[in-house]
């Protein structure tokens, strides 16, 4: 009776493992071919290499290893030269990242008008510190130097969105916005 139990244990072991394993199979191809027909849509030609890039980044929100290896093999580029222009331009990430990227300015002049304190709260609002991804994969926070609109700081931008004179208390609402989806 035990050996029996123990058996059909193992099988359904095995089976829920040949399913994952085809269910992932399938979702790498499934992305694979999304890859596929970016570089298509560019003729895979590597003049337009920094644009490919960025429509899989805008696809996965980051650039996956195997992408990075079809762009290459499709493009007839070594992986080095693909690998260092995506790790040149800061709008590239090799890591996975959230769908929302929070970018809280801490240049000189939005750090004394209190960047320091805003990053604080919205490490605190997101459960996150600088550089990480909240558990639903919602954000991914990170700190810049100057976006350029000093005047106007503190500045937190939000994917392309940019927020100016950032207070602690209308934090919680701008990151609602993103939260509910109504950002549009
Ligand atoms: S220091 Fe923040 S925009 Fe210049």
């Amino acid at each position: 009776m035990a050996s029996l139990l123990t058996n059909s244990l193992v099988e359904r072991k095995e089976e829920i493992i040949t399913r994952v394993g085809l269910e992932e199979r399938r979702s790498i191809t499934t992305n694979l071919e999304k890859v596929k027909s970016i570089i298509k849509k560019y003729n895979g030609e590597k003049r337009w290499l920094i644009s490919i890039l960025l429509d899989i980044q805008a696809e996965y929100n980051f650039l996956p290893k195997d992408a990075l290896i079809m762009v290459a093999n499709h493009l007839d580029m070594l992986l080095t030269d693909v690998y260092s222009v995506a790790t040149f331009y800061k709008v590239f990430s090799l890591k996975p990242r959230g769908k929302h990227l929070v970018s809280v300015c801490l240049g000189t002049a939005c750090h004394v008008r209190g960047g320091g304190r805003i990053a604080d709260k919205i490490k605190q609002e997101l459960k996150i510190d600088v550089g990480e991804t909240t558990e639903d994969g919602q954000f991914t926070l990170e700190t810049v130097r100057c976006l350029g609109c000093c005047a106007t700081g503190p500045i937190v931008v939000i994917d392309n969105d940019y927020n100016s004179q950032v207070s602690l208390k209308k934090i919680g609402k701008i990151l609602n916005k993103y939260r509910r989806g109504d950002n549009s």
